[in-house]
């Protein structure tokens, strides 16, 4: 099973969380137990000795880029990276297809980020290589979502059975999104989609919550629901995905989690936060048992190396 899997994942572009199985999933995250227990020993491993990642990053990123970038490096392979927009030919007019034609004959993967919805897609039609969408607009964020279950794995040892809470921009975060959708793979008890009315999650994600049998429900704010939380996601507003400005001064610091209102929580509850967080999550809260996120960014870099390396390798 686990080699038939295994090779599945070999040469495979990974453009939504919903690319994989949930076979799939656990495969891979077996693979990163074995190379976090690698890292944490200081055991060096050359794995990928020998291939080259290209990483193409459209939009802002720290830990995306970083922890892939590190992924390659850990496993002895190495990267090559396209400089920003005014110091690559993209300055000189250069489309995309041609950008990715070029990094695909230069490297053996690329990472792509894109402010636009469908941009990873569209490169992985054009590469011959592995495509691996590290973020495409307000839609798809997959190895985030791998991070995202991998972190609640590690903390509670499951997600099927637990009440989980996502809080905050859930029109137009792709974090939050694509974690959603990757708890379909899952059986969570209950999901409790947390926001203002104006961040509220899109239709198409709830009809595939329906579709897949994930029992939700929508609520205006988090002091109804925290003492039943196993796992609170929080996200911020995505102010930059705002078609308009006045609409986000209406829902600017709309939500808040603080130390205050976690009072009613289960001792266990987990918080998770794909960050960069803004104002949305007081520093307050970094000192708690809850506070998962650090540990979370952390884990980008055994997901990454291992999601490569069966993508590489199989
Ligand atoms: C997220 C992103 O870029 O979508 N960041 C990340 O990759 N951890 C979340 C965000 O920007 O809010």
């Amino acid at each position: 099973m686990d080699q038939r899997v295994s090779t599945v994942l070999r040469g495979r572009d990974v453009i939504s969380i919903l690319d994989l199985k949930r076979g799939e999933l656990e495969r891979l995250f077996e693979e990163a137990d074995l190379m976090l227990r690698a890292l944490e020993e200081g055991r060096r491993l050359r794995l990928l000795e020998g291939y080259v990642m290209a990483t193409a990053f459209f939009e802002p990123s720290t830990r995306t880029k970083l922890s892939f970038q590190a992924a390659m490096l850990r496993l002895g392979g190495a990267y090559i990276d396209l400089p920003p927009e005014h110091a690559s030919s993209r300055a000189k007019g250069e489309n995309l297809a041609d950008t990715i034609r070029m990094l695909d004959s230069y490297a053996d993967v690329i990472v792509i980020r894109h402010r636009l919805e469908g941009a990873a897609r569209f490169a992985a039609e054009v590469a011959e290589h592995p495509v691996i969408n590290g973020g495409d607009g307000t839609r798809d964020h997959p190895t985030q979502a791998m991070i995202d279950l991998y972190t609640i794995r590690r903390a509670l040892g499951r997600v099927d059975g637990l009440v989980v809470g996502v809080l905050g921009d859930l029109r137009y975060g792709r974090a939050a999104r694509s974690f959603i959708l990757g708890l379909t793979l899952y059986r969570p008890k209950m999901l409790y989609l947390i926001s203002p009315p104006q961040l509220s999650c899109r239709r198409e994600v709830l009809e595939k919550l329906e579709e897949r049998g994930v029992d939700y429900e929508e609520v205006a704010s988090l002091d109804k629901v925290v003492s039943e939380l196993d796992v609170l996601y929080v996200t911020r507003i995505q102010r930059e995905r705002f078609p308009d400005p006045v609409e986000y001064e209406k829902v600017r610091g709309s939500y808040r989690v603080t130390g205050e209102s976690l009072k009613g929580a289960k001792e266990n509850l987990v918080i998770l936060h794909p960050l960069p967080r803004v104002d949305e999550l007081a520093f307050d809260v970094d000192a708690t048992r809850h506070a998962w996120y650090f540990r979370q960014a952390r884990f980008g870099v055994p997901i990454r190396m291992a999601l490569l390396k069966l993508v590489l390798r199989g």
